[in-house]
């Protein structure tokens, strides 16, 4: 047994050392124009070819190129192709008909699934379940290492704490911890055991770093922080991705602090490799090295690519700038060859880690690529992932769960019968025919003899012809109204900030014509983000949050609206009461003017509103009420070598029984630098039978209370601390101790 243990280490050392002499023999053999083709990523023209090519099959100019340049050894990667059968047919031209043989790396964007899709990665992380989202992102890997992949630009792992920038819905939303967790768990199920599986992908961390921080929310904008910020919050979830074993990561398009992030040395060398020791390879972005030329950085192409590749960008994605440029840098002298060879080495280590110099294909073939795409294993966890991310933000009444029987039901809304709406952004290679809709969900779990009217009402941006005035009549009709409406996902990820986090003036106007005939409304939300939540949509009896929840939408949601599933999700994003609001995040500092609810001028607040969450980070209902006890520490004191137990008693006074995620968070009343005014710690699922009380205990560690000093070093001081376990970022009192 112990020799065993002690074993794995050393054979995982030899084989490194043997790729490492692999690799640099190939490289002594590498003109400098195929080592600028291992640098070179392209997208795959190949890719909507899922069913392969075959003899005769004609080429259009796009691919007819790439095959010229992946024969002449000018590609080394290519993204966003997939299938067994195609992958294989390209790979066969890098192995057997370039020079060296050097098999291709095949990238894609797997962020929530392949063919199956889970969750958007926002609406997972509500479930506050780290298992969850490793046994995602592993089937998603399944499903993507059969297509041939072998790379995925995910997790995304940029703190968002502006609900207006649209990208927030790849995260897991605003808080620090959450996001490290988060990035753990995913890195883990998409790198798996063993990289030269066939279902493990290498993870690619994104967008590095702070693109997240992108100012007044709109995306590509530039990024201005202390480091101490840069440190203490955007920083943290790369770094737990890399300890997690990441290979690869994504240098972003931002400015950060006057350079933009791919062309930052600092960054992308002292700080990656320096002072952290990752051992992978950097992406750039989408054409970010060219994009360095519009930022005012780069004079010309070829200034681009010296300053990218020098500052530690290794595989150019799109642009073309390394191919063409590289060459000339080295022969000019303004680019050493060792910088190039540093660069292939770590491109050409990841595909020997992936095992490709043995197995270019790793085993992907259309057998496998059959039995493991949609399979009935992913599908379910794509329903178990839908119900685990819903989160219930009120519920008047016990209005939730609905009976099956006996109520007429009025689904209204742009959502109800939709399809292509249910997978969210990021879904590249989903299968819509996968789709369930929620009218498809809600029948399903009613059966024949339901009493279901379906109406649109309204599109999704626009008012329709007549919509309100069926939606009016079918509620009229019914007991109880299900009001699907949101966002669609064209209106959040990439390039899509909105000035108002609000839902689109057509569909509140569907809600007021709704509320009006005084029917009860369970709000359905489809959202990408924290949204304000306004008139008849919050004055709706219930709401829960679905985002985007991927093929199994429909039936999900109907598990949580009947009852089959108790809603255990909470927020990863504050619901603010105002887009005005925003950026508006929990673990915000204090002002030397907190307000309170019951100040009125001259403290931190904007006219009118509280300087709160309507709906804060953390909160969820389920179907039982839950009372928190005030909460106890185990010593007024603390010590640099103790732990402190921190307790509650959970009371559940309701008839179910419940799944309540107890929060513990902090505040260091007087610090050298100013410290958030809470700040999440740990978190737990504690489980309270119907009608009964649990005490439950979380510890505290020294550790916990360590934050980044002047000197950007940890450190911790004595004094004042706050500690609260609660169901929320905005609720309980808090215990106090001192540390000594
Ligand atoms: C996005 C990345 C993505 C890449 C490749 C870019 O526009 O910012 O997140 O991985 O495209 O599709």
């Amino acid at each position: 047994m112990m020799a065993g243990m002690m074993m794995a280490p050393r054979i995982a050392a030899a084989k490194a050392q043997e790729n490492l002499s692999r690799v640099d023999a190939l490289i002594a053999r590498m003109t400098i124009e195929e080592k600028a083709g291992q640098l070179n990523l392209m997208n795959d023209p190949f890719r909507w070819r899922p069913e392969g090519i075959n003899p005769g099959d004609t080429f259009d100019s796009d691919q007819a190129q790439t095959a010229a340049d992946i024969r002449a050894g000018r590609i080394g990667a290519l993204f966003n192709g997939v299938g067994a059968a195609s992958t294989r047919y390209v790979q066969d031209m890098a192995v057997k008909e370039s020079r060296l043989g050097i098999p291709l790396l095949f990238a894609a964007d797997i962020v929530h699934g392949l063919k199956t899709t889970f969750p958007v990665p926002l609406g997972e992380a509500a479930s506050w379940d780290l298992d969850l989202a490793e046994r995602t992102a592993r089937a998603a890997a399944v499903e993507g290492g059969a297509a041939g992949v072998h790379q995925t630009y995910a997790p995304m792992v940029d703190v968002a704490r502006d609900q207006r920038w649209g990208r927030v819905v790849e995260g897991a939303g605003e808080d620090v911890l959450l996001n490290n967790l988060f990035a753990i768990a995913r890195t883990r199920g998409f790198q798996g055991d063993d990289l030269t599986h066939w279902s493990s992908l290498v993870a690619t961390p994104k967008h590095f770093a702070a693109y997240g921080a992108a100012e007044a929310g709109l995306d590509y904008n530039s990024t201005d922080m202390s480091e101490q910020m840069l440190r203490s919050v955007y920083l943290p979830p790369f770094k737990a991705a890399f300890d997690a074993g990441a290979l690869s990561v994504m240098s972003a398009f931002n400015d950060l602090n006057g350079v933009p992030t791919s062309g930052n040395k600092w960054l992308l060398t002292d700080v990656l490799h320096g002072e952290w020791g990752f051992a992978g390879f950097v992406v750039s972005d989408y054409t970010s090295e060219q994009e360095l030329i519009a930022h005012g950085y780069a004079a010309d192409g070829r200034d681009a690519a010296r300053l990218a590749l020098m500052a530690g960008v290794d595989m150019s994605m799109k642009s073309g700038l390394y191919i063409k440029h590289i060459p000339e840098l080295v022969q000019s002298g303004d680019v050493p060859v060792e910088r190039v060879d540093q660069a292939v080495r770590r491109v050409l280590m990841t595909k020997a880690a992936l095992g490709l110099f043995d197995d270019p294909y790793r085993g992907s073939d259309v057998r496998t690529e059959r039995r493991v795409t949609g399979s009935r294993e992913h599908l379910d966890l794509a329903r178990e992932a839908g119900r685990k991310s819903i989160v219930m933000l009120k519920n008047e009444g016990d209005l939730l769960p609905l009976p099956r029987t006996g109520k007429r039901i009025a689904l209204i809304g742009p959502f109800g019968a939709d399809k292509t709406d249910v997978f969210g952004p990021w879904s590249v290679f989903k299968d819509m025919a996968l789709a369930v809709s929620l009218e498809e969900g809600v029948r399903a779990a009613l059966g024949d003899d339901a009493h279901l009217t379906v109406v649109k009402g309204s599109d999704v941006e626009a008012p329709l012809a007549g919509g309100i005035e069926a939606a009016v009549l079918a509620a009229g009709d019914a007991d109880v109204v299900l009001l699907a409406i949101g966002e669609s996902s064209e209106m959040s990820a990439e390039s899509k900030s909105r000035t108002e986090i609000t839902i689109p003036d057509a569909q509140l106007a569907l809600a007021e014509a709704v509320a009006a005939t005084g029917k009860p409304v369970v709000v359905l939300l489809r959202n990408g983000r924290g949204m304000e939540l306004s008139g008849a949509v919050n004055g709706a009896a219930a709401i829960l949050v679905t985002w985007f929840l991927g093929s199994q939408s429909g039936n999900a949601i109907a598990d949580v609206l009947f009852g089959d599933h108790a809603p255990t999700g909470r927020l990863p994003v504050s619901f603010p009461y105002k887009s005005g609001q925003s950026p508006f995040y929990y673990a915000h500092k204090s002002t030397g003017r907190p307000s309170r609810p019951t100040d009125r001028e001259f403290t931190t607040k904007f006219r009118g509103v509280p300087n709160e969450a309507l709906y804060p980070f953390g909160h969820g209902l389920t179907y039982a009420p839950i009372r928190y006890s005030a909460v106890t520490v185990s010593s007024p004191t603390m010590t640099r070598d103790d732990e402190l137990t921190v307790s509650v008693t959970l009371t559940n006074g309701g008839e179910r029984d419940a799944s309540e995620v107890v929060q513990l968070y902090i505040r260091d009343r007087a610090a050298s630098i100013t410290q958030p005014v809470r700040l999440l710690k740990a978190f737990k699922r504690v489980t309270v039978p119907a009608g009964a009380s649990v005490e439950t205990s979380m510890t505290l560690k020294f550790a916990d209370l360590l934050f980044l000093g002047g000197d950007l070093t940890p450190t911790v001081e004595p004094g004042l601390f706050d500690v609260w376990l609660a169901p929320s970022a905005q609720s309980g009192e808090p215990a106090q101790f001192t540390l000594v």
